[in-house]
């Protein structure tokens, strides 16, 4: 019998802390610090202007790092101009488009889709505002001076070997049974985390240990355009209906990351028939998800320290505004641990010079570690996590 699944949506678990998260971080601004009350004169930012082009407010992740950047270049000494385009294409070449015209000096995007903002590339590089690709490569155009993000084939392979690991599959008995849930393919990330976790696994699905029931192996099967919940708990339900209402048992459910785990996650509770809990990976650490580690629904998460990803993101583009080319000598000063690689990301017309921060697995016995970031603390019941920012 299919039971009603209740529909999630992002957005809600996050509305609270998108407004607090600036004083998150150590380098944050203290909160009801702004570019408009603060002397141009007084810091090295002068009164240079970055224009940052977020995707939606509707993921968590993404408050978190509007809030990070917003703070720590504010709290630098820069203006700026924060935009989010509710997942929108033409919105966000409008929003781009509007801070190039306002004359911003540096322009920091985090692509919708990122194949689409070409055009709009060319009229900042006719403007000379260079363009710093912010976690998502911006595809097709030779105006993106720079790349910051995470590893995104490591985010993959870890989620991969922590399923090899969980299921010890290198021992085990008989086989075990998984279905992937991949992301948007507008998402030049997406195809990096799918592959990294599939390469983990091929060749234990190669010699039969890890079957997929459905059949669907390849990332445009899997794939969950915008990375939406809802349609990722529609898909899971329909696979679940199709090839486990016999009672077939799912061992686990691949996720690349936590908004399709969120849906994955109702899916299983509402529609798995199985006693089993399969194992349910993710990406991000989002508030709703650290939940769900703490009470079972969601194994792990592979986490991604945005906080200092912003930080990474401001050392870049400070080299930049002050007319220099960094590269790989920029590695030793920067606050967080990342790699300098010149030969990854290829975006079609060039390859961008990527600077790549470190993700790591975080497993309900190592929640503590999100604590010690200082970006995190335990609730007042002591069993869940919760913003640092989110009281204040
Ligand atoms: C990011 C992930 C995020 C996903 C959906 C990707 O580009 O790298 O951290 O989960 O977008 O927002």
């Amino acid at each position: 019998m299919k039971k009603t699944a209740q529909k999630i949506t992002a957005a809600i678990l996050c509305a609270s802390m998108a407004a607090s998260l600036a004083a998150c971080g150590t380098n944050a601004a203290p909160s009801g610090t702004s570019s408009e009350n603060k002397p141009a004169s007084s810091n090295k930012g002068g009164s240079k202007t970055v224009g940052i082009a977020m995707p939606t407010k509707a993921l968590e992740r993404w408050n978190r790092d509007g809030e990070y950047l917003k703070g720590q270049f504010e709290n630098a000494g820069y203006k700026v101009e924060l935009k989010y385009s509710d997942n929108d294409t033409n919105q966000q070449n409008n929003d781009i488009q509007g801070m190039i015209a306002d004359g911003v000096n540096l322009l920091l995007i985090a692509a919708i889709d990122g194949n689409t903002l070409s055009q709009t590339l060319d009229d900042a590089k006719k403007a000379n505002i260079p363009v710093v690709a912010y976690d998502r490569l911006i595809m097709n155009t030779d105006a993106v001076s720079y790349y910051v993000s995470f590893d995104n084939y490591t985010v993959g392979k870890l989620q991969g070997e922590f399923v090899r690991d969980q299921l010890d599959l290198d021992n085990a008995d008989g086989s075990f049974n998984i279905e992937f849930t991949a992301g948007d393919p507008a998402d030049n990330n997406a195809g990096y985390f799918f592959n990294g976790a599939y390469d983990a696994l091929k060749s234990y699905i190669d010699s039969g240990k890890l079957v997929i029931p459905s059949g669907k192996k390849v990332f445009e099967q899997v794939a969950t355009p915008g990375w939406s919940t809802d349609t990722a708990l529609e898909n899971m339900q329909n696979t679940l209906a199709s090839y486990y209402s016999d009672g077939t048992v799912l061992d686990v459910a691949l996720c690349s990351n936590d908004s399709t785990a969120l849906g994955v996650a109702q899916a299983i509770k509402s529609d798995y028939a199985g006693d089993n809990t399969p194992i349910v990976t993710g990406q991000d650490g989002d508030i709703a998800n650290l939940r769900n580690i703490v009470d079972g629904v969601q194994t792990m998460t592979v986490y991604k320290n945005v906080s200092d990803e912003a930080g990474v993101t401001l050392e870049v583009s400070k080299q930049i505004l002050e007319g220099n080319s960094p590269d790989g000598s920029l590695i030793s000063s920067l606050s967080a641990e990342a790699t300098y690689d010149t030969e990854s990301y290829n975006n079609g017309v060039k390859t961008v010079p990527s600077y790549l921060l470190v993700p790591y697995v975080i497993t309900k016995d190592s929640l503590q570690k999100l604590v010690d970031t200082g970006l995190y603390k335990w609730d007042s019941s002591n069993k869940y996590l919760e913003s640092t920012a989110s009281t204040t």
